[in-house]
Parts: structure tokens; sequence; C-alpha cells
């Protein structure tokens, strides 16, 4: 649908649209549809709490960040990092592939893809299901609990750390550090903010991964690790440090984003028992509400993008070298594309950007993260039927990570089984 712009800064100018005070109680929705329709591509001139920063653009409508997504050779993620504030390093940012522009990111992603392919995902079905299952075990006889720190964390920190290969009594350490460092702004997840990425436990924690590549080299299983470290494209293999950066990367998103959107779909459901009864009496359904809880709760509220050239995108000039930030928190909500935008329907199954909007860097987990979503999905719904809010939630002080912090559920009462059973 053509859409007509009828003003592309108005009295919307001097707002920072990631100033921390508006993403106290999640995103600021209401902020996001007044850009969506007079402001799409709209400049923070400062940001807060970083005085060295030029600012960026937002943009908040689909076709806009489909462009900007698709488009490597105009919009870089290795020129200038993936955030919208440079909280990372550069140099670590950019050691990943996700902070690489081809040729570098396809030759790594293509290595990586071997362990991504949709039939070796599928395999890992019971294996996830076991964990679920397991990890829902512990929560018997307890009337409450948090969803967030009891289920979505162990949860994730082992599917990911099976894939990988790391022993379970290491998944605190990984999930601890990997808050800590994708909510660097939130002081109870991150006391010492962007300081972790610099000193804390990463060295260690990189000598345990290193250690895993020289066992996988010696005797290789069948985790993801060991296929990384035997993996060759045109006879070359990967160098170590690739896979280690490639490992940190692959820990930081297993360890963070499934849980951020299991989290907030059960909320959506806790609080409209109306699409939780359609769930229960039509598991079938579930897949299509992993597909609107990722629409409407994107794990990741953004990824940016630099500037190589003078551009113009929806009618605005972008000049080079200036910081390009697409919003997927709006995208998912935008009014001309969804009707009843901001309602959770079970049934919509909608199209999302929520893994990115095309393009060289859209997300290499989706497959997995899915899988993992619907089984969360279908096993507490299987198990806790009649689940309660038990107060309110808090979100994760971040523009950048989407996600509960706290989610206090009342449990009772539990049915014995598994929903894959
Ligand atoms: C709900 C779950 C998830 C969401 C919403 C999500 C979202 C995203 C998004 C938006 C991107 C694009 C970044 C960009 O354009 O710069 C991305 C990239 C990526 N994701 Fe995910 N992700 C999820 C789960 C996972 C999981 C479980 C893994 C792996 C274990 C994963 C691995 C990656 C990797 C490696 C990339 C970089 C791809 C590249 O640069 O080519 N993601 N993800």
């Amino acid at each position: 649908m053509a859409r007509v712009v009828t003003s592309t800064r108005s009295d919307l100018s001097d707002v920072l649209v990631s100033e921390l005070e508006l993403w106290r109680d999640g995103p600021p929705h209401e902020l996001f549809g007044r850009l969506r329709s007079e402001c799409p591509v709209h400049w923070t001139g400062s940001v807060p709490g970083y005085p060295e920063e030029a600012g960026y653009w937002s943009v908040t409508r689909p076709e806009d960040i489909h462009t900007v997504s698709r488009d490597w050779r105009t919009y870089s993620s290795e020129l200038g990092g993936i955030t919208s504030v440079g909280v990372f390093p550069l140099e670590l940012i950019r050691s990943m592939f996700i902070g690489m522009d081809p040729p570098r990111h396809d030759r790594l992603k293509m290595l990586f893809q071997a362990g991504f392919t949709p039939r070796r995902i599928a395999a890992h079905e019971p294996a996830i299901r076991s964990i679920v299952a397991g990890v829902l075990d512990r929560l018997e006889g307890r009337e409450e609990s948090d969803l967030v720190a009891d289920v979505a964390q162990p949860v994730v920190s082992r599917v990911i750390g099976s894939f990988m290969g790391v022993p379970p009594e290491d998944d605190a350490d990984w999930a601890r550090l990997m808050n800590s460092a994708l909510s660097v702004a939130d002081p109870d997840l991150s006391p010492r903010g962007v300081q972790t990425l610099r000193e804390d436990n990463i060295p260690e924690l990189f000598e345990r991964c290193r250690r895993l590549i020289a066992e996988r080299r010696e005797r290789p299983t069948d985790d993801l690790t060991s296929l990384l470290v035997n993996a060759e494209v045109e006879g070359e293999r990967l160098e170590e440090q690739e896979i280690v950066m490639g490992f940190f990367l692959l820990m930081a998103a297993g360890n963070d984003s499934t849980k951020a959107t299991y989290c907030a779909g059960m909320r959506a459901l806790l609080e409209q028992p109306d699409q939780r009864r359609r769930l229960l009496e039509d598991p079938s359904l579930i897949p299509s509400a992993v597909e609107e809880a990722l629409r409407m709760f994107p794990a990741f509220a953004h990824f940016r993008r630099t500037a190589t050239r003078d551009t113009e995108l929806a009618g605005q000039t972008i000049r080079e070298g200036e910081k390009v930030v697409m919003w997927y928190v709006s995208s998912g909500r935008d009014e001309a594309r969804y009707e009843d935008a901001d309602h959770f329907d079970v049934r919509r199954n909608p199209e999302h950007q929520a893994f990115g909007a095309g393009g060289r860097h859209f997300c290499l987990g989706t497959a997995l993260a899915r899988l993992e979503l619907r089984v969360l999905f279908e096993e507490t719904l299987a198990r806790y039927p009649d689940m309660e809010l038990a107060g309110e939630p808090t979100f994760v002080l971040s523009t950048f990570v989407n996600q509960l912090k706290t989610l206090p559920v009342r449990l009772s009462p539990a049915v014995t089984g598994s929903a894959g059973a």
C-alpha cells in the first residue's frame, strides 16, 4: 500500500528514540506508531550517556527495513557496529560474522550453515523436548515460579549448550556472561555494564572454549563444535579464532533470543485466557502462535547498519557514514500491514521481520528457535493449562534486547505427561 509521508521531522525532531526512560516498561509502541505515520525515517541527534555518538536514523516501517536489510553494499554491518549505540568494542563485533560484510561474511556463514540445516535441527526435537520436560519437572511441588529464571533460561542454555558440546555445569556461567553482555544498560543483569566485555570472566570462558575445540579436533562427536573444526569450503578450514568467535556468537544468540519470545508469548497467553483456550483446544495452532509471538515480541528490538555512500530512503537523504537502525519492534506492529496490529491473535500466523528482513544476515537460528518455541509452548501449556500471572512482569532495561526480566506465575495444578508423548 502506498503511503504519503506528511512530514519528515515535525515535532518529533527532539525525540531521542533510544532514551532509556522511554523503554522502562518495554518498547515505546505509541512513539513508534507516530514515527511510522509522521516520520518513518527519523533522526535521533544525540544519545544520552554516549556523548561521542553522532546520532542515527531510525527506520520504522517494514518496507524500508526490507530495503536496508537487503542492500549490504549501501548499508554495511562491518563499517561501524550493529547496535544503535556502540556499546560493544568494534573489534569484537567485527570478529563475528554478524559484524562482517561479504565476502568474509558469506564464507564463514556457509560453514556454520552446515550445522543448521532443517534436517539436522528437526533431529533434535526429542532431545529438546526432554530438556524442557526435565526443567518443568523441577517445578513440581511449587506453587509459584518465575518463568524467566526457572524455565526459559535453563532451557535455552542447555539447548544451545548441548548443541555446541558445552558441559551442563558451564551453562550458568555462559548465561550470566551473555545476559550481562547483551543487557549492559540494566544494572541488575549487568552491574559492571560495558566493562563486562572488557574484563570479567571472558578470558576464562574463551579458554574453556579453546579446550573444547582442541578436544573435538582429537575426538569429534556429533556436536556443532566438532562439525566446525572439521568443516571445509573449497579445501579451506576455519581458523581457530574464527571458530572461537563463531562459538561466542552462537552462545550469545542461543542464550538470549528464544527466551525473550517464549516469555513474552506466555505473558500474552496468561493475560488473554481466550487465546490460551484456543491453543489448549487445538494445539496444532501452536506454530501459528509462535509466529504471532515473534511478530509482536521480537527478541531483538533492532539491528543497525552504517551507510557506505550518500543515499535516499523513503525520501530522506542519508549521508555516507551515518548510522541506520532497523526497528523490528516497530515493523511488527505496522497497522498498514497487520489488522488490529496490537492484538495478539494465535490464529494469525503472520509473516514478520523478527529474524531480520532478508538479505545476507538473515538469522541462522530460525529453525532452531521455532522448534524450541513450539516445544516450550506445547509442554508448558500441557503441563500447566491453568497457570496464572502472579504479579507484574518486569522488563530488562535495554533498547536492544526486548526481553522480560521476571515473569511471576502461579503454577498449580500440574497435569502429568508430555505434549509430545
Ligand atoms: C526468537 C529467536 C531469535 C530471533 C528473534 C533472532 C533474530 C535475529 C536477527 C534479527 C538477526 C539479524 C541480524 C542482522 O540483520 O544484523 C539474527 C542473526 C543471527 N542469528 Fe538469530 N535470532 C533468534 C534465534 C537464534 C538462535 C537460537 C541462534 C543460534 C543458535 C541464532 C543465531 C543467529 C546468527 C548466527 C545470526 C547472524 C547471521 C548473519 O550475520 O549472517 N539466532 N537473528
